[in-house]
């Protein structure tokens, strides 16, 4: 498996509103994974965005390499913080709960962002 820095535009109109930069996992060419991170209202802050990987290549670190990839390119933009929002979606084939979830970016050193009524937002900083 291998994770990679791909064009935006590659994925035409299924990439998110002001998706700035993507990730794809590809094994044998074939992609089977990707992530994105978008532009917010601040400078310093950019949203992951999409996090997906094809059902039948989940639970095997997929999701984790993406992230890793994610963060460290950040880390090297003038951006200081990282947010994303918690939720499931596309097929539940070996999907995680919303609590696995947030364990998974809790690892990722993301937290619970606020106490607000929106319990789903999570940040880290870089
Ligand atoms: C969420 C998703 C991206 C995870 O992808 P993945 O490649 O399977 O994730 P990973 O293999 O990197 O696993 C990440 C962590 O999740 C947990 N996990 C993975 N598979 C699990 C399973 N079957 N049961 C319980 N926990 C599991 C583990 O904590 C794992 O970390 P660890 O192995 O270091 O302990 C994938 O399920 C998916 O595409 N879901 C549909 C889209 C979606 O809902 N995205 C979430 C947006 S917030």
């Amino acid at each position: 498996m291998k994770v990679r820095r791909v064009p935006v535009a590659a994925y035409g109109a299924s990439a998110p509103d002001h998706a700035l930069a993507a990730w794809a996992a590809t094994e044998g060419g074939v992609e089977i994974g990707h992530v994105f991170l978008c532009s917010t209202y601040s400078a310093y802050t950019a949203q992951v965005d999409s996090l997906h990987v094809s059902p039948e290549h989940r639970s095997r670190g997929v999701a984790t390499a993406l992230m890793r990839a994610c963060v460290r390119w950040a880390r090297a933009q003038p951006y200081d913080t990282l947010t994303l929002r918690v939720q499931r979606y596309g097929s539940r084939h070996r999907q995680l709960s919303v609590a696995q979830l947030r364990a998974f970016y809790t690892k990722l050193s993301f937290a619970p962002l606020g106490e607000g009524s929106d319990k789903t937002l999570m940040y880290r900083y870089l």
